[in-house]
């Protein structure tokens, strides 16, 4: 069990420059998030990923890269980043990191010099063109500023193949010194102590003509050489895949269990809002049938929210409109095929859904992450451009600037409502009653059972159709999960079979089921099976 530790993990995903700022510059650091690791503790979780904190113009959040060895001095030095891995280790937690294959920065050394001239030796190590009429079947995904996925370099009249913004140019992966980069790339976190990677934007590596360019057997070919390079020299970290598809097209990602240890489930997210909304599961049920069994030393990774729009790519048309009316209601809430608003807000900070959406979130199969302040319901500023809305600074306490800096913060807080004055840590921390503590009480008892991480999951189909019921089972342990998704206090049936003496383990209450049983609005059971 100790080598697919990441199984039974729940993971906690962090702005570094938004969590905590050491030196009063304003923006987060590595020395702050150390300060604050005992708080990550205390939550409960065993793996923090750590957005990009490479040196970057920042144009994507530092998903733009200009130089992979080495930290952004806004963030602090490389020392800072072994100090802080050595801290978490002490108290038992892992930390992986972002690794943007597929491109880099326009102001990477290598693009500029491969820009410079067509014979440059780094020219080749991006994918240039005569035209911009190569791969037209391949979708924009910044649908919002991107017109093509095509940008002409006006001084050696070419044009230049990127993904996302034009300012971060596509690497050439058809190129075997770029491949050879990435790997000695991996080599340097990995040798620094890093427990691995969550590897960004992974179906787009390759360039095939005729196809839709993602997903290509060039991918899974190069990702499983990345994995065992990995296995190789540095046995037991792992790869964390984004790939924003459906199941069936994950799949491939996991391999014979030899290229990716975990994937994100990208479309089991919008059908949790779906079913909190229609009081219905039936969404979840059918997305969960087409997914796929995987290898037995692979893991699902499952997410509410995280530092990007709620994407609403891998639901149909009629299902998007509908997402945007009901979560969207106001036009600069949506985002490219998304919407740009923090799990608290979509959920009207009903205490009673977030919890609910929670307790989906944690005993669905799969491991857990929760995205920095959700824990505590924080908010999201919409005056912010683009993604920023959601990554505003962490809320510790009411003082001035929250408890995040001594200095001028570099961005607006959450505002009004539920600015820090009246969310932040300090004063959940206080309450037993508070949000964190539902949430810890859930990280903490699905730590104690591996059937979270590892059991199997079957659906109870009853005469309560807004329930969301089903059993998880794994080596003599039995659960039976029960979540109403109804507005209104709702009584099911459940069958015979499941008649028994449970112990509920969020209250540690014993309860007898005979025959059927009531739930409050948005209530929910972790029943234990005795
Ligand atoms: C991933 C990241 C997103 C970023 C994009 C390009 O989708 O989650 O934030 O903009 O890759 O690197």
């Amino acid at each position: 069990m100790e080598t697919t530790w990441y199984k039974d993990a729940v993971f906690y995903q962090i702005s570094v420059r938004a969590f905590k700022d050491s030196n009063g510059d304003g923006y987060g650091d590595l020395r702050g998030l150390e300060q604050k690791l005992e708080y990550i503790r205390d939550l409960g979780i065993d793996c923090i990923w750590l957005m990009p904190i490479y040196p970057s113009p920042l144009r994507d959040d530092g998903y733009d890269i200009a130089d992979y060895c080495n930290v952004a001095e806004m963030y602090g030095n490389l020392d800072d980043l072994k100090s802080l891995i050595q801290t978490a280790h002490s108290l038992d937690i892992r930390i992986i990191m972002d690794l943007v294959l597929n491109h880099t920065s326009d102001e990477h050394p290598w693009f500029k010099a491969s820009r410079s001239d067509k014979n440059s030796p780094y020219r080749d190590y991006y994918v240039w063109s005569d035209t911009d009429q190569k791969y037209k079947d391949t979708r924009i995904i910044f649908l919002d500023t991107e017109p093509s996925n095509w940008t002409l370099d006006e001084k050696t009249g070419q044009y230049y193949w990127h993904r996302f913004y034009a300012s971060q140019p596509d690497l050439n992966f058809d190129n075997p010194k770029v491949q050879e980069e990435m790997l000695n790339v991996a080599s340097f976190w990995l040798d620094l102590g890093i427990d691995g990677f969550r590897a960004d934007a992974v179906p787009y590596l390759f360039e095939r003509e005729g196809t839709n360019c993602e997903n290509l057997p060039e991918t899974h070919i190069y990702l499983k050489g990345l994995r065992t390079f990995m296995d190789t020299n540095y046995p037991g970290r792992i790869l964390l895949c984004e790939a924003n598809q459906w199941p069936e097209d994950v799949r491939p990602y996991f391999g014979d269990g030899d290229e990716f240890h975990m994937g994100f489930h990208f479309p089991i997210m919008p059908r949790i809002y779906m079913a909190l909304k229609k009081e219905r599961p039936d969404d979840m049920i059918e997305i969960l049938r087409r997914t796929p069994t995987i290898p037995e030393n692979c893991q699902w990774c499952i997410f509410l929210r995280n530092h990007d729009e709620l994407t609403l790519e891998m639901v149909t048309p009629e299902e998007r409109d509908w997402m945007w009316q009901q979560y969207a209601p106001e036009p600069n809430m949506k985002l490219n095929l998304g919407i740009r608003r923090r799990l608290s807000s979509l959920l009207d900070d009903d205490r009673c859904k977030i919890e609910l959406a929670n307790s989906i979130l944690f005993t669905l199969p799969g491991s857990p992450i929760i995205y920095y302040g959700d824990e505590i319901g924080m908010g999201d500023n919409l005056d912010l451009f683009d993604r920023n809305g959601v990554r505003t600074p962490m809320q510790w306490d009411n003082s001035p600037n929250a408890g995040f800096t001594s200095g001028k913060p570099f961005t607006e807080f959450v505002k009004d409502g539920r600015s820090y004055e009246h969310i932040n840590v300090a004063s959940q921390m206080a309450d037993q009653d508070s949000l964190f503590h539902a949430i810890s009480r859930m990280v903490n008892t699905r730590k104690a059972h591996h059937v979270f991480g590892r059991g199997s999951m079957e659906w109870i189909e009853t005469n309560n159709p807004s329930m969301a019921i089903y059993i998880r089972k794994y080596q003599g342990e039995t659960l039976l999960i029960v979540n109403n998704l109804s507005s209104s206090a709702q009584t099911v049936s459940l069958p015979a079979e499941l008649h028994a003496d449970y112990i509920e383990l969020l209250s540690n209450i014993r309860q007898q089921i005979n025959s059927s049983i009531t739930l409050e609005p948005y209530d929910h059971l972790w029943l234990k099976r005795e």
